[in-house]
């Protein structure tokens, strides 16, 4: 592939790059996810295991991602094919497309959500309510089959349209204002939160690791949602990437973004776990609709000033940090459909819409009329959401490590991450171990004890762990 390309378009300064690459990572993954699975796991225990990975996995797979595309300039799957030509490295791209269709597919019907609770806060909805009523509100509204699947058809047309007006334009500015506004509503919340009488028990609840608590599964959605939340594992950071100058360091792009992803993640832990009352701890109710429950009670708190001006800006940020993901992912598809597939970019990004906001109706009638609809015990939504964040990021992140590890070369990885930047020989010794060993060998013992697979093989052995 000699073809020159046209003015392929770059983030402007370095601010730019970060605002955009932070604003794919931060989104409903930290508020909405991060949260509920740390419920669901029983706290500490999963936390921690959440950083380790993060630490180990996340990061040099961030910064591999980033290094593949500003090297390549391509998207996800025309990357790979410049940087190994002739070779099967580029079928993790089209793998990395087809993840991104499954995602959009479930994170615009949350998203739908968040844009309905703005109305709801507007309207005062939750004024009049008490806990139970709250509850009610929720499951009614998740359960109907019209609002939330109209909410979710709004919420793609609204990522069409911006991902249509341009990488420049479109992405940067919207991200650079409203995440430093998010961050700062979080910790108004948990000044909230941790003023609160019962805020020890939370504390120890988030902090205090049981590891008894923790069950394989957990372990393996731990390791799903660090892709997930860093927009790791599909593409992403390979297409944002190759929109970032030469003369950028991206080691400190890659450090910036997982810490400014994982402190949002934490804050919102803190804020929404907190306000958990005791017994639904104990219990574990909660799962998706933990935030959309939880935090209209805070709202409605009689000390708390200003609810209702907060919770219409809280859930506006919230609408709008996964705007920015949202963002992210479609243009992964449509990177690819308009430079693979020579299509003109909107129609690439008509087409992705209406593929997935088809795929979204059908994810978000499984919380209603479809609830009975099940694979292998699974809802529409639970099996994509298991099949993309816990199998197929996993899988693209093991490639992509082994790809930068084993496959590029270690002397242009190397020179690519140096550009812009100087480095320790001990930092890229130890991101080269990273790549090489510890990532691909981790998330590759993880899928097999979860496929079953690493029990039968040891128990060959004569090894048997629960
Ligand atoms: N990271 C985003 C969030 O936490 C979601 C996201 C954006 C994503 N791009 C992605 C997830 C790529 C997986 C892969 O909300």
């Amino acid at each position: 592939m000699s073809l020159k390309r046209k003015t392929r378009a770059v983030f402007s300064g370095r601010f730019g790059v970060i605002a955009a690459a932070a604003g794919s990572a931060i989104g409903l993954g930290n508020i909405w996810k991060f949260p509920y699975i740390t419920h669901k796991y029983g706290g500490g225990a999963f936390v921690y295991v959440y950083l380790g990975f993060i630490l180990a996995i996340g990061l040099p797979i961030m910064l591999s991602e980033i290094v593949i595309g500003r090297k390549s300039r391509r998207n996800a799957f025309g990357a790979f094919k410049k940087l190994a030509p002739g070779k099967p490295w580029k079928f993790i791209g089209i793998f990395g497309v087809g993840a991104a269709f499954l995602i959009l597919s479930f994170y615009s019907v949350i998203a739908g959500w968040s844009l309905k609770y703005i109305v709801f806060s507007i309207t005062d909805s939750f004024n009049s309510l008490d806990s139970a009523g709250i509850s009610d509100l929720f499951e009614n509204f998740h359960t109907s089959p019209g609002s939330p699947a109209l909410y979710h058809i709004i919420f793609m047309i609204l990522t069409g349209t911006i991902v249509i007006m341009g990488v420049h334009k479109g992405i940067e500015s919207f991200s650079k204002i409203l995440m430093p506004l998010l961050l700062v509503l979080l910790i108004v919340l948990d000044i909230k939160a941790l003023t609160s009488k019962d805020a020890g028990n939370g504390l120890i609840f988030l902090f205090n690791p049981d590891f008894s608590k923790l069950t394989y599964e957990g372990i393996l959605d731990a390791l799903g949602h660090a892709f997930f939340s860093l927009s790791l594992g599909m593409g992403t950071l390979i297409t944002y990437g190759s929109y970032i100058k030469k003369q950028n360091n991206l080691v400190r792009t890659a450090v910036q973004v997982t810490v400014a992803d994982t402190v949002i993640a934490i804050l919102a832990a803190v804020a929404i776990i907190l306000a958990v009352p005791e017994t639904d701890i104990a219990s574990h109710k909660g799962g998706p609709g933990l935030i959309f429950i939880v935090l209209p009670n805070v709202f409605n708190m009689p000390d708390m000033i200003g609810g209702y001006y907060f919770s219409i800006l809280f859930f506006t940020l919230l609408t709008i940090a996964a705007l920015t993901s949202a963002i992210s992912i479609l243009e992964v598809v449509v990177a690819f459909f308009s430079e693979e597939l020579k299509m003109k970019r909107n129609i690439a990004v008509g087409f992705a819409v209406v593929l997935i906001t088809l795929l979204g109706i059908i994810c978000s009638l499984s919380f209603g009329i479809y609830k009975d609809v099940t694979f292998f015990n699974l809802s529409v939504f639970d099996l994509l959401d298991f099949i993309a964040t816990k199998v197929m990021l996993p899988l693209g992140g093991m490639l992509i490590a082994l790809f930068i590890g084993w496959g590029f070369g270690r002397y242009k990885v190397f020179r690519e991450i140096a550009h812009g930047g100087s480095l320790k020989g001990w930092f890229l010794r130890i991101f080269m171990i990273l790549v090489k060993y510890v990532a691909p060998i981790s998330i590759f013992l993880i899928l097999l004890k979860m496929t079953g697979l690493l029990d039968l093989i040891l128990g060959c052995f004569g090894f048997h762990f629960e």
